[in-house]
């Protein structure tokens, strides 16, 4: 779908107080959205990009406000409000996410683990469903673009595993989305590598139910401080979004992952062979269940004659 889902509409992005989601909120701003919907679990950071948005003078109206998305319920209440205000979204950027402490997987603590999905995951799905369901019954066109990583097309380092894994959660959530959703609506995934930004420092605001907040890694902030800058990322995102692109790598290194995967599972299957005379195709399987069964309700019908 090629269709320009953004001028003249509300755009809604999360994690918008920083990074990418300040990025993607000026960017929506310079490419004619009538209004930005701003939201962050940090007001203050909020606000300041809805600022910024203003001095820009793009035209475009800015609304700050303070969302979690881990927060389901108060999620749908502030999609009702901001639908019920400027109509159903042309564009949603479900963008918010963290990253936990670094190292071994078999060490990883489990409560660091479960805050990423938290967020990086349960977070992008309830900002899908609060929005994408108004976005669905509107008939107006619309895209959901959800901030996946490199880390979705593969392994770039290890020492992140919950943070990659979450990060393959979300490319699922997308494919299956883009079979599901109706004809007016789309999904893209955008898959940044590494990109100057504040995530080193997420582990700061990690709630006390998943053992509050953690320090810094100073070579975390080292490392993505030497990031493509965040504007260069929006701007690419703006441009698949435009094209109508699923998937939208930012940083041309990363094609290397991502080839690295298909070429092994490629190679797996050839070891394997075609050795089946069968097909255990799960839609085949299930279409000619269906088939038996019309086929025997159809029987059971027939008029005694
Ligand atoms: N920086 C990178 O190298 C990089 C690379 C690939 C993907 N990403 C992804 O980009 C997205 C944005 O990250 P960033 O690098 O701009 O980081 P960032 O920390 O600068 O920005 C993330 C924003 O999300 C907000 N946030 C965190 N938890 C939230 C919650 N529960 N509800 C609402 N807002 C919340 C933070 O307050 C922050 O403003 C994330 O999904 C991240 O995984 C980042």
């Amino acid at each position: 779908m090629n269709v320009d889902t953004v001028s003249g509409r509300l755009v809604v992005v999360t994690g918008a107080g920083s990074g990418i989601g300040a990025a993607l909120a000026l960017e929506a701003a310079r490419r004619g959205a009538a209004a930005v919907a701003v939201l962050d679990v940090d007001l203050t950071t909020a606000e300041q990009t809805a600022d910024a948005i203003r001095f820009a003078d793009t035209g475009a109206a800015a609304v700050a406000e303070r969302c979690d998305v881990t927060d389901a319920l108060a999620l749908r209440r502030l999609a009702e409000e901001l639908c019920a205000e400027h109509g159903a979204p042309g564009l949603v950027c479900a963008n918010a996410g963290v990253t936990a402490a670094g190292g071994p997987l078999l060490e990883a603590d489990l409560a660091d683990a479960r805050w990423v999905f938290e967020v990086n995951f349960f977070g992008v799905l309830a900002t899908l469903q609060a929005f994408g369901r108004p976005m669905a019954t509107s008939g107006e066109p619309g895209r959901l673009l959800v901030t996946g990583s490199e880390h979705s097309l593969g392994l770039p380092h290890a020492g992140a595993g919950a943070y990659t894994a979450s990060k393959h959660a979300v490319l699922g959530v997308c494919e299956a989305l883009r079979a599901e959703l109706p004809p007016h609506l789309g999904v893209s995934v955008l898959c940044p590598g590494l990109t100057a930004s504040r995530i080193w420092a997420s582990g700061s605001r990690r709630p006390a139910q998943f053992g509050g907040p953690a320090e810094a890694q100073p070579l975390a902030q080292q490392v993505i401080e030497r990031g493509m800058s965040a504007e260069v990322v929006a701007a690419r995102a703006f441009d698949g979004i435009e094209a109508g692109h699923f998937l939208i790598p930012t940083h041309y290194n990363a094609r290397s992952y991502a080839d690295a995967r298909t070429a092994e599972a490629a190679e797996a299957f050839d070891r394997l062979g075609e050795i089946d005379t069968q097909s255990w195709d799960v839609t085949e399987v299930a279409t000619a269940i269906f088939t038996e069964l019309a086929a025997a309700e159809s029987e059971t019908h027939i008029e005694p004659t």
